[in-house]
């Protein structure tokens, strides 16, 4: 038995006879929940007996029944500081923690970085379960989102490093942390543009769900390790018209945003898709979103190559410039400068 576990049943904080339940567990950030009010959603903890593969997820509080205080305050004495929803109940778990996030907000004694955390785990809960709905029940979704961005850009409003604060809580690998990267990114880029707050929550927003049309692409194909076909890259190659078909009946989503979901992979130089346009031909949200998804994708580790690190990657986003013109210039100088803290 784990000491984590031996500590928690002595304190009673784990159900007795606690066993692993089947099923895919999330993340949800200790700090959010109301101890000592009714939960919404059972509750598990994570732990990792010796000579146990695979860690264990033990129902620390059924769905409608109160979290005492006490255990949270144990919990995060014992460096506890997230607990597990099932992957099941993510839907009802929303309203809660967004309820709670939004409350925390206003939390003097709480760090912009501790608050900053709190953001990243229920974005990423959320991207996660967007990227598993079909195409009806997707567009539905997109109110949270919105939620979200507005609580995220009030986060990075506060923060003196904002490219800084992106890079420190990129933890998680794939395409919903990408999104959300991006979409950090986005958030602080606008802000050092000077861009309207309006204008700025839209491309948060636009980064956070660009490659939403992935969806409609076949798990085989994502997750196949071999070279591609030219078909399957064609089916790739479709996600920017399937993202903007997907958000078109959104009532949520600006043209703007639309336009640059749809051209996201075009090039300055006339060599991206779908449409092959050139510089001034792409909307500049696009042209700006073009470099946070580059960038994004070179520092985040993929199955088939390390992660770079940001100045490497920015170096090399020059050399593609200099030899292809694939980004607009002036936003990548900037962007170069924004995330140099200059
Ligand atoms: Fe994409
Ligand atoms: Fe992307």
């Amino acid at each position: 038995m784990s000491r984590i576990r031996e500590v928690l049943q002595t304190k009673r904080i784990l159900t007795p006879g606690a066993r692993r339940r089947a099923g895919e567990y999330q993340p949800v950030p200790l700090g959010l929940l109301d101890g000592g009010a009714e939960l919404p959603f059972s509750v598990y903890v994570k732990v990792r007996p010796r000579g146990y593969p695979q860690p264990l997820f033990l129902l620390c509080c059924a769905a409608g029944q109160v979290f005492p205080r006490r255990w949270q305050v144990q919990m995060q004495e014992l460096r506890i500081l997230q607990v597990f929803i099932r992957r099941e109940e993510r839907q009802q778990a929303f309203p809660y923690l967004l309820e709670r996030f939004k409350a925390g907000l206003t939390e003097k004694t709480r760090g912009n970085r501790e608050k900053a955390r709190w953001g990243y785990e229920i974005a990423l809960l959320w991207l996660r379960h967007l990227f598993t709905l079909d195409r009806e029940r997707l567009s539905e979704q997109m109110e949270i989102g919105f939620n979200l961005i507005e609580y995220l850009f009030e986060i990075i409003m506060e923060e003196k490093d904002p490219g800084g604060l992106a890079l420190d809580l990129w933890r998680q690998e794939g395409l919903s942390a990408h999104g959300l990267h991006s979409c950090l990114l986005g958030l602080g880029f606008a802000r050092y543009l000077g861009w309207k707050e309006k204008d700025a929550k839209a491309l948060g927003f636009t980064a956070l769900v660009h490659d939403v049309g992935m969806t409609e692409v076949p798990r085989n194909i994502l997750e196949k390790t071999n070279p591609l076909t030219a078909a399957e890259k064609g089916v790739i190659k479709n996600h920017p018209q399937a993202g903007f078909t997907i958000l078109w009946n959104s009532p949520f989503c600006r043209w703007q945003s639309l336009l640059t979901v749809l051209q996201h992979h075009e090039n300055c130089d006339g060599s991206g898709y779908p449409e092959k346009l050139r510089l001034r031909q792409i909307h500049p949200w696009a042209r700006v979103l073009r470099i946070l998804d580059s960038f994004e994708a070179m520092v985040s580790a993929r199955r088939w190559r390390a992660a770079r690190a940001p100045k490497e990657a920015l170096w090399s986003m020059r050399r593609d410039w200099e030899k292809h013109r694939l980004y607009d210039a002036n936003y990548l100088s900037l962007f170069i400068k924004f995330l140099a803290g200059r």
